[in-house]
């Protein structure tokens, strides 16, 4: 039985068909309204605008759920590895034995980056954003690929550069890093697995024989799983609105980097840590910062609070919090921030305006405090947020691609000037 909604304007009403989601989520199909009553809808922000349906990645914010697949994040950031949770989103279901060691195998073998993409890094200012270098580099991958141009050729086509962005990932991301402190970039080492193989292209110099500590390894796979997909977030609907025009997947999840690099988006995790160490500079006041995120004449806000979707908590925050406790007792490391960290919660949880708000600590919180005890420095933080985000990029454009969706191209309300006769110049 269909459901539908009625909407009256000018004296007439319209039926609204109600779209409902395998989670019982409830829609107003509103795809023929402008047609019918030359009404459209305006939402700032995309607050309560659903732009697509989708198979991939299922969220409560109420509820603080996040499944990929219908796999529970908490199961998978447990028991799983980031190559099959890559694998999981971005073609529907868990690989078989066969099918992860054929996928681990091509992504291996296709590690190596074109040796003149080196030239276009070494173009770069060495003080560069690695962000940028590497919107910049993935885009430039078209360059060498031509043929992902037209993503409507096969499926192994696609498959291939799927394949290549993935594998290409992290050895760009490590020499975006080398750019900006002005080292030699290292080669990738098809002998390791995905993250022991991305820590060493970003920290082994030449001369020294570098080992990978399992427990940096793991920490890392855990962090790129909690990232994998977030659903229709700022920088996953650049990608498929960049698709939409039929784009290559490569400039989409270029396009992609780039919206993710702002401080509102993944860019909070560096902002993170340089708020807490501002804190820490300033004498550890966390009352102080908390009157200033609360004060509207400032600008200033709580990085890594608030969310525009979770509402209770943010699940991948309380994995990343007790993982943030677990990793820096096992390294040894003690970090004065993360108690900073842990006290302007506290005292965020118990305020009246965080909780009228309905603002809790995100997934970008506690992370930057483990990327930092793993060594990674602070400018890369943003960057291992985009590896992590990549398989959530790539499925969520292979399925706007398959779903043959129209081109994103929203409408708006015009508040300009009406109409008016042009003035030459001396009669201005
Ligand atoms: N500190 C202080 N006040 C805040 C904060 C904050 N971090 N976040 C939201 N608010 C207030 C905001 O001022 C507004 O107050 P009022 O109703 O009085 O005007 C209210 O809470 C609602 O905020 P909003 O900006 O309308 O909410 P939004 O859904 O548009 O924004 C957000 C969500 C994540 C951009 C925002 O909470 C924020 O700027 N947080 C800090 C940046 C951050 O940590 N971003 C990472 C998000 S998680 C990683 C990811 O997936 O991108």
């Amino acid at each position: 039985m269909s459901e539908f909604a009625e909407l009256s304007f000018g004296g007439k009403t319209y039926q609204i068909p109600v779209v409902t989601g395998t989670e019982n989520e409830k829609a107003l199909d509103i795809s023929k309204l402008r047609a019918q009553s030359g009404l459209i809808t305006l939402d700032y922000g995309f607050k309560n605008t659903g732009s697509t349906s989708s198979a991939i990645t299922f969220l409560d914010g109420e509820k603080g759920i996040l499944r990929y697949r219908g796999y529970s994040i908490e199961e998978l950031a447990e028991n799983s590895n980031f190559l099959e949770v890559a694998y999981l989103i971005i073609y529907g279901e868990l690989p078989t034995k066969q099918e992860f060691d054929q996928f681990v195998k091509d992504i291996t073998m296709h590690t190596m980056v074109h040796e003149e993409v080196k030239s276009i890094l070494d173009g770069f200012p060495s003080k560069a954003h690695p962000m940028g270098v590497l919107s910049s580099l993935i885009g430039a991958l078209t360059a060498f690929y031509p043929e992902a141009l037209d993503p409507s050729r096969s499926a192994d086509e696609v498959n291939m550069s799927i394949i290549r962005i993935l594998a290409k990932m992290p050895t760009i991301a490590a020499w975006t890093y080398k750019n900006e402190i002005g080292h030699p970039v290292n080669y990738p080492d098809n002998s390791l697995d995905y993250c022991s193989n991305f820590l060493k292209m970003m920290f082994a110099v030449p001369s020294d024989k570098y080992e990978t500590d399992p427990v940096v390894s793991d920490a890392l796979n855990k962090l790129l799983i909690l990232h994998a997909d977030h659903e229709q977030n700022c920088s996953t609907s650049t990608v498929r609105v960049v698709g939409s025009s039929h784009s290559s997947l490569y400039s989409s999840v270029s396009a992609g980097i780039s919206a993710l690099w702002g401080p509102l988006h993944g860019g909070a995790n560096q902002a993170v840590i340089e708020m807490l160490e501002g804190i820490k500079a300033d004498g550890g006041d966390t009352q102080k910062w908390m009157d200033k995120a609360k004060d509207k004449n400032d600008p200033f806000r709580l990085m890594g609070f608030g969310h525009r979707v979770y509402k209770n908590f943010d699940p991948r925050a309380k994995i990343i919090k007790k993982a943030a406790d677990n990793v820096l007792n096992k390294l040894g490391v003690h970090d004065p921030v993360l108690e900073i960290a842990k006290g302007l919660e506290e005292v965020a949880l118990k305020d009246d305006y965080f909780v009228e708000r309905k603002l809790y600590p995100n997934v970008d919180f506690y992370s930057g405090i483990i990327y930092r005890a793993l060594g990674i420095p602070t400018q890369m933080f943003t960057v291992m947020f985009a590896m992590g985000r990549l398989p959530g990029w790539i499925a969520q454009w292979k399925e706007m691609r398959e779903n043959n969706e129209p081109i994103g191209r929203p409408r708006q309300v015009y508040v300009g000037k009406n109409h008016r006769p042009y003035v030459n110049i001396e009669n201005r």
